[in-house]
């Protein structure tokens, strides 16, 4: 699977978000190392701040069913430039899934594509547990 046709994944993935707060549809498509695909959308609750973002309900769903090993994932939202990953999203993408490419998606249909290392740099992970 190239990198568009992840992204058609994540433009898919958007409309199962549930976000009736701040209508800020997101959907995320995480490709495992074997090519198998875990969609997510974002999830918003009543009580705001327990809301899950949507890359980390397709990550939570793939470690779930025992995946351990990713290559990309891509992003899309209703937002006319690129959306890119909350911190918390970065921070939990380089823990469970390592120096994967994040590819993002715009109204247009544009990529862009960072490597996870460039968009949190000095990071805190396992290596800096004693
Ligand atoms: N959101 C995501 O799902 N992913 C991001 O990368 C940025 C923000 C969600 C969280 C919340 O439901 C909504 O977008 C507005 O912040």
């Amino acid at each position: 699977m190239n990198y568009e046709e992840l992204s058609e994944k994540a433009i898919q993935a958007k409309s199962k978000a549930y976000p009736p707060y701040s209508k800020f549809h997101v959907g995320a498509a995480l490709l495992t190392s074997k090519n198998k695909l875990y969609l997510g959308g974002n999830i918003e609750t009543p009580s705001y701040s327990l809301t899950i973002c949507a890359e980390r309900t397709a990550v939570f769903k793939a470690f779930s069913e025992g995946e351990r090993k990713f290559k990309a994932i891509a992003l899309a939202s209703d937002a006319p430039g690129f959306c890119s990953p909350c911190g918390a999203c970065r921070q939990v993408l380089l823990d469970l899934c390592g120096d994967i490419d994040v590819v993002m998606v715009n109204k247009k249909k544009e990529l862009k594509v960072m490597k996870l290392s460039k968009l949190i740099p000095f990071a805190f992970g396992d290596k800096d547990l004693i």
